[in-house]
């Protein structure tokens, strides 16, 4: 595990063994007249109202629960640097999932059965109000194993203190690579009785596994006969999530939710090779004890739809039993430099808590920021019917747009005018072709959309756009996030992130939300069917004077319906 983020070190060092060495320390220089850093250690890249610890690493999310009237988040976390190791289950809680205080470590590396680290886990909530955290750990021969923690008092409100029962661990691998097997996911009764939970794993001919086991006690678990779900097109999956969606309702529905017609399920995976979440909808039959994925062909998981096209990975959801909804949390790492975040302090960031439901199309999923967030909307401003012709660029101006939530609807033009592609693109091939039509790559229905965190002469920026083409039997809409001219620092590591916008493009309209806090853009397009976030350190922020403008360089003009921009305010976290 731990090879995984010295490789990203290697490689995010790579270019710097060609710059001048001088350079490397640049992130101990302080200008003596102000209170800020000129360096990327700078307070000004932190998150104002995205999840994360007050300082060190932070990776997946992990067991997100609501337990007598109170949001619980853990998550992985190393208490002593800003680099993956040593790690715990940091916590911290919350009443309305914006606002967070930290509360004590719950799982800490102790025992012969997780000495080496507390993963990634889960929380169930047991009939007569019980939780129980089911986590991976590390023995002290390097595998993986499962085990169970329970509060130490349950009438404790913020359940403080967990304790690690003394006949863990409760699952060994079997049949598969004992280093590969892990994060079991929140746990689902069945008719019979059983609990069950899925655990991923890699067998020994580097085919991923979503294993299955049940109990009936919650202390002895079996492994079923069959998977829940195999694929010969990936080698280890981490993080599974495996949760029920109605197919009529957008209000979420419990994990033990099933057997109706109106009932189908998702299987979220994390592919270790590439850090990509990707899920399947599909049925799961209680009586085989499989999951059966619906309209998809060959096995082969880059045709498998993302929930993120961006830095986003290891994400979890919970049934937030309250407000009948399912909040979806990921990982979004950092893309500078292992030694910047040293000199920081501080590496990763939670997505915002996203609300999760299947489009009534019943084919993808659909996200939303919790409504919740809206309560940190500040300073607004408003622009309505406005063209934005060939080469055009309108400086959105009255709000500080570092920190900020901008929803925008743009008016399609004549489909007709699209320009035409002759082949017909894959999903994956989404990212290709933002990477070769970038937003000054001049076209019919597009590029047009945002430039945000940009220097007044453009010389840094993140373009978030789409673009419209003609298929020879439909339309195709891509949306892209570039962050190549993100910032001027050189080491960074600045990729351009694209996903197809499966949306019917006839309606003559798209819409875009994205999120601005300082160096996190998450994006929301068409109502949030195709997502993408993405991290950025522009230089710009030390001086604070970031621009944002909407642009548009197609030959057609695209009509803004309606802007809305909020400056955000800081919420409370940890
Ligand atoms: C995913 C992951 C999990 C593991 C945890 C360790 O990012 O690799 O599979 O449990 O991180 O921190």
């Amino acid at each position: 595990m731990a090879w995984r983020w010295q490789l990203v070190t290697i490689l995010l060092w790579l270019p710097s063994f060609w710059t001048d060495w001088s350079k490397s320390s640049r992130g101990h220089v302080l200008n003596l007249d102000s209170e800020v850093p000129l360096s990327i250690a700078s307070k000004e890249y932190r998150a104002a109202f995205h999840f994360q610890p007050p300082q060190n690493w932070i990776n997946d999310p992990n067991g997100p629960m609501l337990y007598n009237g109170i949001y619980h988040l853990f998550y992985q976390y190393n208490p002593y640097s800003a680099q993956w190791g040593n790690i715990t289950w940091g916590h911290s809680k919350s009443i309305d999932l914006i606002n967070w205080t930290p509360l004590d470590i719950a799982l800490r590396p102790s025992d012969p059965f997780d000495r080496q680290g507390c993963w990634s886990g889960s929380v169930t909530i047991l009939p007569g109000d019980k939780p129980v955290i089911l986590y991976t750990g590390i023995n002290e021969s390097g595998h993986n194993v499962q085990n169970i923690a329970l509060p130490k008092n349950i009438s404790d409100p913020f359940l403080v203190e967990w304790v690690k029962p003394s006949y863990n661990p409760i699952m060994v691998a079997e049949g598969v690579d004992p280093t590969q097997f892990r994060d079991p996911s929140t746990c689902w009764l069945g008719k019979d009785g059983l609990w069950r939970t899925t655990i991923g794993a890699e067998d020994f001919e580097r085919r991923a596994k979503a294993l299955l086991y049940q109990s009936k006690d919650f202390v002895q678990w079996r492994s079923a006969e069959r998977p829940l779900f195999s694929t010969n097109s990936s080698s280890m999956i981490e993080c599974i999530d495996f949760f029920p969606v109605s197919a009529k309702w957008k209000r979420g529905l419990d994990g033990s939710s099933m057997g109706s017609k109106e009932v189908k399920h998702v299987l979220k995976m994390g592919v270790f090779d590439n850090s990509h979440d990707y899920y399947l909808i599909g049925r799961y039959s209680e009586e085989l004890d499989v999951f059966t994925p619906e309209n998809v062909g060959e096995d082969d998981h880059r045709m498998w739809l993302r929930y993120d096209y961006g830095s986003f990975y290891a994400s979890k959801t919970f049934f937030d039993s309250d407000k009948r909804r399912r909040v979806l949390w990921a990982w979004s790492n950092e893309s500078d430099t292992i030694s910047d975040d040293i000199v920081k302090g501080w590496a990763g960031v939670l997505t915002v808590p996203r609300a999760i439901w299947l489009h009534k199309n019943g084919k993808q999923l659909m996200q939303w920021p919790v409504r919740e967030l809206e309560s940190l909307r500040r300073e607004k401003i408003e622009l309505k019917d406005v063209e934005v012709s060939k080469g055009g660029l309108i400086e959105i101006k009255g709000v500080k747009t570092s920190q900020a939530d901008i929803e925008v609807e743009f008016e399609l033009p004549e489909l007709e005018k699209a320009e035409l592609v002759h082949h017909e693109w894959k999903l994956d091939d989404a990212q290709m072709a933002c990477n070769e039509m970038d937003a000054s790559v001049p076209g019919s229905i597009g590029p047009f959309g945002l430039l945000i965190l940009a220097s007044h002469d453009l010389e840094e920026h993140t373009a978030v756009f789409f673009r419209v083409f003609k298929t020879r039997t439909d339309y195709a809409v891509l949306m892209c996030s570039d962050q190549r001219k993100s910032s001027l620092w050189p080491e960074l590591y600045k990729p351009v992130f694209g996903g197809f916008v499966g949306m019917d493009v006839k309606e003559g309209k798209i819409s875009l939300r994205t999120l601005i806090d300082h160096s996190v853009i998450e994006s929301f397009g068409d109502g949030g069917r195709t997502c993408i976030t993405a991290r950025v350190y522009p230089k710009l922020l030390l001086s604070g004077d970031t621009h944002m403008y909407v642009f548009n360089n197609g030959s057609e003009t695209v009509k803004i319906r309606e802007l809305k921009a909020w400056e955000m305010g800081n919420a409370q976290i940890n």
